[in-house]
């Protein structure tokens, strides 16, 4: 009964959500419309009464259904996906520690986010600051649901956000994962080991213990070729050193991957391989598809939503067969086009017991994790009744 009503009440919020983006939101340019949002979360982390608000608003919304996934015990099955809570961007890493010694909130979204949606990861991270680029970097087609963009990994690096949230780390959410991403233009395979070790050792030495870590090897919008950093050789061993570290500080921290669409099926079956191999508990799929940008074809921008999940759900239907097939212990999370409660269970029907999700916060809105799961719930229980019916 009670979730039946709380059901009624996310239909009527997926509603007014919709009316709000076609008369208010959707008026203001995506670029605009992002940096707003990201100004209206600094300012509503000033008081610690928002996100006391932003608990109360997630708990009322209910619908989370717990879940295990890649080795962690999630208070949902559908989790913010990296790119929204990973902080301003800096040209060097001591302006960004001097901005954290200030006190200046450096990732806006880091503790009223994952009080309003549930289990988020922050990042990417990587190991020096970057400005990103520069312009218009984010756009959308919301005929297909679809993002774009080419933020290029614009974030404080990984030494000023391990301080940043270390000293916080007293108010971290109770699930949230970090996403350490290699540093665009760099190639050499020594560097690439040194620069997400140390990324993740500031983590550590922080003492900010998420519930799980990501390496990203897929960033479509930084001009970088994203297939280049998940060739085999390569990732066994930026893995397989993350997860020596963990092990000689005893942390049992879970080492999850997340790679790109549209890799040939043996680069896909070789790096399962892999990650059963060096012990990575989970692979996400997928990062966005690189298509030209919409203000000029010569330059590629990162898709996400509607658009990229055929792409998506087909890496995940060939990693989930791979994992089946090796009899592998890696868990496969669904990332690209998850919108409703219909695409949701795409990949469930494929065997995913968790999901990621970036596009459905600017279709959906804020409470898109909770809409999904109730729109899930009603789906299941409509076949099943079907089913109880045809059976009688
Ligand atoms: C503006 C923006 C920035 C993003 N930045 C990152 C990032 O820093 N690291 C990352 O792993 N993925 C990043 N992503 C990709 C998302 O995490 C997600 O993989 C992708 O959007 C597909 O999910 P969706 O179809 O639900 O949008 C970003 C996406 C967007 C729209």
């Amino acid at each position: 009964m009670k979730t039946r009503s709380a059901g009624r009440t996310l239909r009527f919020l997926a509603a007014a959500y919709r009316a709000w983006n076609r008369h208010l939101f959707f008026r203001l340019s995506p670029q605009r419309a992002h940096d707003t949002i990201v100004g209206m979360l600094r300012l509503l982390e000033r008081s610690s009464a928002s996100v006391a608000i932003a608990r109360l608003l997630h708990r009322h919304a209910g619908c989370a259904t717990c879940t295990r996934a890649g080795g962690v015990r999630l208070s949902g099955r559908l989790i913010l996906s990296a790119g929204l809570v990973k902080g301003d961007g800096f040209a060097d890493e001591a302006a960004a520690l001097q901005a954290v010694a200030a006190g200046r909130n450096i990732i806006p979204g880091w503790r009223v986010l994952p009080a309003l949606v549930g289990p988020v990861e922050f990042g990417s991270f990587t190991r020096h600051p970057r400005l990103g680029n520069q312009g218009t970097v984010i756009w959308r087609q919301a005929e297909t649901q679809s993002t774009q963009n080419r933020v290029g990994l614009r974030n404080p690096g990984a030494r000023a956000a391990a301080r940043f949230l270390g000293d916080r780390r007293h108010l971290l959410p109770a699930v949230f994962g970090i996403n350490i991403a290699i540093s665009p233009g760099v190639s050499d395979i020594d560097r690439q080991e040194r620069e997400v070790v140390e990324s993740l050792e500031f983590f550590l030495d922080a003492r900010v213990h998420p519930n799980w870590f990501t390496l990203n090897l897929s960033c479509p919008n930084t001009e970088d070729d994203p297939q280049g950093f998940q060739l085999e050789s390569e990732t066994k061993r930026l893995c397989g050193a993350l997860n020596a570290c963990l092990r000689l500080r005893q942390l049992d921290i879970p080492l999850w991957v997340k790679v790109s669409p549209n890799l040939a099926a043996e680069q896909y079956r070789a790096l399962l391989s892999i990650f059963h191999e060096v012990g990575v508990k989970a692979v996400i799929a997928t990062n966005t598809v690189a298509r030209p940008s919409p203000d000029d074809d010569g330059i590629s921008a990162g898709v996400g939503g509607g658009e990229l999940f055929p792409d998506a759900l087909d890496a995940v239907l060939q990693l989930i067969a791979e994992r089946r097939r090796g009899g592998y212990d890696v868990d496969v999370i669904a990332c690209g086009g998850i919108l409703d409660g219909a695409s949701f269970d795409e990949y469930r029907a494929l065997g995913v017991k968790a999901g990621q999700y970036w596009s459905a916060l600017v279709y959906r809105g804020p409470l898109a994790a909770a809409i999904i799961e109730s729109e899930l719930a009603r789906h299941e229980h409509e076949y099943e009744a079907v089913h109880r019916e045809s059976l009688a």
